[in-house]
């Protein structure tokens, strides 16, 4: 069995990507220190359902802890590590900018040497589509993208920029992987798509910072998943790849409009002042993720939405976590 070292596992897009991983056979050593920046309540969820995986083994542990993982290595000798692990939240890392550098910079930094002494044959690292912050639609890979403008884009942008100098120094097999705002079941309580679902279910007002007309490129949860598996048996030794959905983006409102037809409620919507590190627009260029990886992102923003609200009427609920 192929054993993975996966970072970030109680995280949104890591339990996914582990769950999707152990129906595949891979061995899977997840770590995560279970930070409470969102309700921990979800990360423990997520983490009751991994346990029922013979393959699966959770480890607490804090990235920033090189010691620490040192001991792991030693103990599991992972074949391939993926980091997902990191402070996600671009409004948050305005407010708590230093986090954003000790986990996202130097937790990957730990994480780039300890792959390099345990000769790990792929890295792969989880980027943002909020580093083309300013940049021409659609975001191609190649586009210069030095002018991030969050504390959370920077400390991203040093993360791949570190990735890189770990590959050309000792040959690392590197692939970062920039993600479009992912949304679905069990996601961010954090991020406007559970959040919006959750006010409205609850007939609370719906919280939206600006106009609403800003626009996302929405990509299902399981898509991006299956986008990082195939990144494994990427054979290129150093490549950043988008994973976004690739169509014309949806705006907020839209979303909330799609929720009240789903839900049958109206919203109330409070508008709040527009946030000067959020972006208008986004929408991936997908082609490179097309051509190397064979993917293709199969939900679009209707169904994944429908998905969402038929988890959270299911089983979210009854969680109980608040956002
Ligand atoms: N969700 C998105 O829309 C999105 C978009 C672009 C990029 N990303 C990136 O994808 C990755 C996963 O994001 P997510 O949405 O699943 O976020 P998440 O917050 O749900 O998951 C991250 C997990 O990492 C853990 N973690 C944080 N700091 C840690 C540390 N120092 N040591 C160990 N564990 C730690 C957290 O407890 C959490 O469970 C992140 O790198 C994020 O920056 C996410």
């Amino acid at each position: 069995m192929m054993k993975i070292l996966l970072t970030g596992s109680c995280g949104f897009i890591g339990w996914r990507t582990s769950e999707m991983l152990l129906e595949n056979g891979y061995y899977i050593v997840g770590i995560d220190n279970m930070n409470d920046y969102y309700d921990i309540k979800l990360k423990e969820y997520r983490l009751r359902k991994l346990q029922k995986y013979e393959n699966f083994k959770f480890i607490r542990a804090d990235i920033e802890n090189k010691k620490l993982l040192s001991g792991i290595f030693n103990e599991e000798k992972p074949k391939i590590v993926i980091n997902l692990a990191a402070r996600a939240g671009v409004r948050a890392s305005i407010e708590n900018p230093h986090v954003y550098f000790t986990t996202n910079v130097l937790g990957n930094l730990n994480l780039l040497e300890l792959s390099v002494e345990h000769n790990i044959k792929k890295y792969i690292l989880a980027s943002t589509s909020s580093l083309y912050a300013g940049q021409q639609m659609p975001f191609k890979e190649d586009l210069p993208v030095n002018k991030p403008i969050s504390p959370y884009a920077a400390s991203k942008k040093s993360a791949e920029v570190t990735s890189y100098t770990y590959h050309y120094l000792y040959g690392l097999n590197v692939t970062i992987l920039r993600f479009f705002t992912v949304y679905g079941p069990a996601g961010r309580p954090d991020m406007s798509l559970l959040r919006f679902l959750y006010w409205l279910y609850y007939e609370k007002p719906i919280i939206v910072f600006g106009n609403g007309h800003q626009k996302r490129d929405f990509t299902y949860i399981d898509d991006i998943a299956k986008g990082i598996i195939k990144a494994i048996h990427l054979t290129n030794s150093f490549e950043i790849i988008n994973l976004g959905r690739g169509k014309e983006p949806t705006s907020i409102i839209e979303v909330i409009r799609i929720y009240e037809r789903l839900m049958g409620k109206k919203a109330k919507i409070v508008f709040k002042e527009k946030v000067r590190a959020d972006m208008e627009s986004t929408r991936a260029d997908i082609n490179k993720a097309r051509l190397l990886l064979g993917w293709e992102p199969k939900i679009d923003i209707e169904e994944g939405l429908r998905n969402t609200v038929d988890w959270f009427l299911k089983e979210g609920k009854n969680i109980g976590f608040k956002v």
